[in-house]
Parts: C-alpha cells; sequence; structure tokens
C-alpha cells in the first residue's frame, strides 16, 4: 500500500507503523504531474494500482460574502480536482489491474448545506457527480467507483470543533477514524454490487430535523 501525501513526516511515520510493503510517497493531490509519478512508480514497484482511496481534503471557513476567490480555488483544486486527477491518473493502472475499486471521501457536506462553508460544500457536492460518471465509464473494465460520506469525525480537521457540534445528531459523538476506514474497507472488499453510490455514515445527522413537530390537540 502506498500512503500518500503532502504531511512527509507524519506520513513516512504511518507507512513505517504500517510495516512493509507499505510506503510513502510524496503527493500534491492537485498536482497532474506529482500523480503521474506515483503511479509510475506504484506500478513498477509493486504491479497495477488495484485500489484507489482519494482522501485528501481542506476546509477553509468564509461565508459566500467573506470567502476570498482564491480560497475557494484553493478548496476545490484540493477536494475536488484532486480526486479527479486521481481517477484520471490511475483509471489505465487499474485497467492494467483488470479492474479494482476507487473510493472518493465526500462528506456529508456534499449532501446538505452547511453555513460558513460554501468552498468545501461544493467541492464535496461537486465530487459526487464524477464518481458516478467515472462509475459509468469505468464498469466496463471492471472498476467500481462510490463516494463515502462521513458526518463529523475526530480528526486533525475537527480538533477545534466541541462536543456541542454533534449534540443534537440521534448518535451525539463524532465518529471516528476507524468507523471510516472500516467502510472504505467494506467498499473495496464486500460492496461487490454497488458502484457509482453514496456511503453514508453520519450517526444520523442527515435523518431528518431534531425539532419534534407540534403535538396534535
Ligand atoms: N473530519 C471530519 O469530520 C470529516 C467529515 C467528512 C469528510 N471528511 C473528509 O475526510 C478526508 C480526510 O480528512 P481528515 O478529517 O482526516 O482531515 P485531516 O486534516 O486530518 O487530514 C487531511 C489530510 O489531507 C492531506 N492533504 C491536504 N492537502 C493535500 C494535498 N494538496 N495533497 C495531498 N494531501 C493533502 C493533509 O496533509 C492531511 O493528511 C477529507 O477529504 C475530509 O474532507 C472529514
Amino acid at each position: 500500500m502506498v500512503v500518500a501525501d503532502v504531511a512527509d513526516a507524519e506520513g513516512e511515520e504511518l507507512a513505517a507503523e504500517l510495516g512493509p510493503p507499505s510506503r510513502y510517497a510524496h503527493l500534491d493531490v492537485s498536482d497532474g504531474d506529482d500523480w503521474q509519478t506515483v503511479v509510475t512508480r506504484t506500478e513498477r514497484e509493486a504491479g497495477p494500482v488495484s485500489a484507489l482511496v482519494n482522501n485528501a481534503g481542506i476546509l477553509e471557513w468564509g461565508t459566500i460574502e467573506e470567502q476570498s476567490p482564491e480560497s475557494f480555488r484553493r478548496v476545490v483544486d484540493v477536494n475536488l480536482q484532486g480526486a479527479w486527477l486521481g481517477m484520471r491518473t490511475t483509471a489505465p493502472s487499474l485497467r492494467r489491474a483488470g479492474g479494482g475499486v476507487i473510493v472518493n471521501i465526500s462528506s456529508i457536506a456534499g449532501l446538505t448545506g452547511y453555513t460558513g462553508i460554501g468552498a468545501y460544500v461544493a467541492s464535496k457536492w461537486g465530487l459526487r457527480g464524477p464518481t458516478k460518471t467515472a462509475a459509468l465509464e469505468l464498469a466496463a473494465d471492471g472498476t467500481r467507483v462510490c463516494s463515502v460520506h462521513p458526518g463529523a469525525v475526530r480528526t486533525g480537521m475537527t480538533a477545534d470543533f466541541d462536543d456541542s457540534f454533534t449534540a443534537a445528531q440521534p448518535l451525539p459523538r463524532f465518529g471516528e477514524p476507524g468507523e471510516v476506514a472500516r467502510m472504505v474497507l467494506f467498499i473495496a472488499t464486500d460492496a461487490t454490487y454497488s458502484t457509482g453510490v453514496e456511503f453514508v455514515l453520519d450517526g444520523g445527522a442527515t435523518a431528518g430535523p431534531s425539532t419534534d413537530l407540534p403535538a396534535a390537540d
């Protein structure tokens, strides 16, 4: 397995923890040349790619009125174009592998709106569409493509969020990274009849309004 990131020290550490044959590669997902280098080297050293998880993501704050076009572009470049570049660069290798799976990590911000993170919402909604297009285009090669939509998960991205953020959910807690990882693994190995669809894990956050209807007289 190749762990790829721009955070080289953390990536090296994770690959070492996983042990061989896992290894780390520097990859800025918004850079097409980086993608080509990583995919070519991976195929040379370990054979064609059979699974790709597009997980890199950034969050920048700002209402529609406040957020700068530069900030919007940065978020979309990583979260949406990064995953699109990953799919287009890896598709030929997946074909040579005889098919495989692509999992795009979107968010429940790709299913609903949130205040103050319009660029992030745009990128995560955006990722749902090309996930379906890729599922249609790559099915004949034996490749499935799905998106995953986590709610609030305890990671570096949510380090500043307090427990009140999840208090109104049916399951009033943050998710754990391992819960997302297990869903990705399920899609890759067991969800063999699923492609072009969304898998949601959000503690019920998108199930419906948390307010009770007024009681009937
Ligand atoms: N944490 C949550 O609550 C939550 C909820 C829904 C979806 N997500 C999504 O899950 C994914 C993982 O996020 P996380 O919560 O672990 O956040 P995180 O900030 O802890 O991790 C994001 C990772 O992406 C890497 N990254 C950022 N820009 C990159 C680039 N240009 N190229 C390569 N790597 C880059 C970072 O170095 C970091 O390792 C993201 O796509 C995020 O949008 C997170």
